[in-house]
């Protein structure tokens, strides 16, 4: 398969298009980014670990029956995906209130959401990912009532999935954001589930094992993505 035109440029991702019809390429890159883009670095390696843990999320999906966009690694660094037609939402499940919704509600950060909490933004960095509810997103056509019912199953049933495995290393699922998109009329996963995407805690210390590292400053995000990643992926080696 050979890459072809950039297709779009991401903050952390390039996808490109390639000589295959309906697949396309993505190469994870060095940077991080947080607050809308306010905070930005390049870490040397970085990609390497958001790769791993993606195609490792990935697999392990779609071996428990969830449709993702991903076909397989070109190599270490380049994933190559089904083209889908996204659908600009940011489908944010929370086991554990955290983040944003301790600053915007009376949650006491650590509170355990049972049931899980689903909370829908819409992708629009410009408006800086407004949250959204079932009316606008019908209202907008972003979706209709039928595919907002499958993409908050699938979101559930992906967060019953990512929980039990990460719990089996220690680690607490507290929060994540998924993006879909449309292959024909089947909705799948795309984007990356990373590190970068999700909030982990460390079981017995409460330690921060993802991206919060690099926002609040936290200690070595790198070191922290590495040791993360290979607890992650060890949870499936023999
Ligand atoms: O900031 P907030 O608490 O709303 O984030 C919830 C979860 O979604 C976090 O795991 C965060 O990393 C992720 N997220 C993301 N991309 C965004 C917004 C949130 O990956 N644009």
């Amino acid at each position: 398969m050979k890459q072809k035109k950039v297709l779009y440029a991401g903050k952390a991702k390039t996808v490109y298009r390639t000589d295959t019809k309906g697949k396309l390429i993505v190469e994870f890159r060095d940077d991080i980014t947080a607050f809308d883009g306010g905070k930005k670095d390049v870490l040397k390696n970085k990609w390497s670990y958001n790769a791993e843990v993606s195609s490792f999320f990935f697999s392990y999906l779609e071996e428990n029956g969830v449709r993702t966009h991903f076909v397989k690694m070109l190599d270490e660094r380049h994933m190559v995906v089904h083209e889908l037609r996204m659908i600009p939402l940011e489908v944010i499940v929370r086991n554990l209130a955290a983040g944003s919704i301790v600053r915007n509600y009376p949650f006491k950060e650590g509170t355990k959401l049972e049931p899980p909490v689903i909370v829908i933004d819409y992708k629009d960095d410009s408006r800086h990912d407004p949250m959204l509810n079932d009316d606008l997103i019908v209202a907008l056509k972003i979706a209709t009532p039928r595919e907002l019912a499958k993409i908050k199953k699938v979101a559930l049933e992906i967060n019953r999935l990512l929980f039990k495995l990460l719990a089996a290393q220690g680690i607490t699922l507290v929060d994540f954001k998924i993006e879909f998109g449309r292959k024909g009329k089947t909705i799948c996963l795309g984007d990356e589930i990373s590190m970068d995407s999700m909030r982990l805690w460390d079981k017995k210390t409460g330690e921060s094992l993802d991206k919060d590292v690099y926002r609040f400053n936290k200690g070595d995000v790198m070191a922290t993505y590495n040791r993360v990643a290979a607890r992650i992926t060890k949870t499936r080696k023999k």
